[in-house]
């Protein structure tokens, strides 16, 4: 079964979170590609897609959106899984936590996971650092790697009992 794992990242936090899924989904026997939102040319190959992003003033990253809407016909008649890496502390009061529980709803995906990401302040840039100061998140990686392995286990044994109807 070939099964797309394609993500939006700015800093990279969030590849390494789908690259962690890639490897378990590939460990389980599924022939993985591991791409860019932004790389990707097509979905019509994969029979299941993982498609993930880094959440940004509650949006996903453009690449990552863009997948979804200019396929969301074809994403809506595939097994897809979304997960969302952020601090939700960053998150100002009202804001929508993100847009992708929408899009989860849209395609009708199997789950929409959120894991937390990593915020290196060194790296943001003035208007980052400007638009996040006053919410004062904290800064350092919090990302769970064996949380993301043990949600990617749970997606391949979802996508085995789908290969065995
Ligand atoms: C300017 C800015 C805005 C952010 N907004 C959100 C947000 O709305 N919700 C959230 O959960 N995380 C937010 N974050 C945290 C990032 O999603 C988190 O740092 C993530 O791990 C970055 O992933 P990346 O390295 O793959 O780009 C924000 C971070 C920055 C710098």
């Amino acid at each position: 079964m070939k099964v797309l794992v394609a993500v939006g990242s700015k800093y990279g936090a969030t590849r390494e979170v789908a690259r962690r899924i890639a490897d378990e989904l590939r460990e389980r026997g599924f022939e993985v590609d591991l791409q860019d939102a932004c790389d990707v040319q097509g979905v019509h190959y994969y029979e299941a897609v993982v498609l993930g992003s880094a959440v940004y003033g509650g949006l996903w990253r453009r690449d990552a959106s863009y997948l979804v809407k200019e396929h969301l016909a074809e994403l809506k008649a595939k097994d897809v899984w979304l997960f969302s890496v952020g601090m939700e502390t960053v998150v100002e009061p009202g804001q929508p936590l993100d847009e992708a529980d929408g899009f989860a709803r849209d395609i009708d995906a199997h789950d929409h996971a959120r894991f937390p990401g990593a915020l290196d302040w060194d790296k943001l840039n003035v208007g980052e650092k400007a638009l996040i100061k006053v919410l004062n998140p904290p800064k350092g990686d919090f990302r769970d790697f064996t949380a993301v392995r043990e949600w990617a286990a749970g997606v391949a044994d979802q996508l085995e009992s789908i290969a065995a109807q």
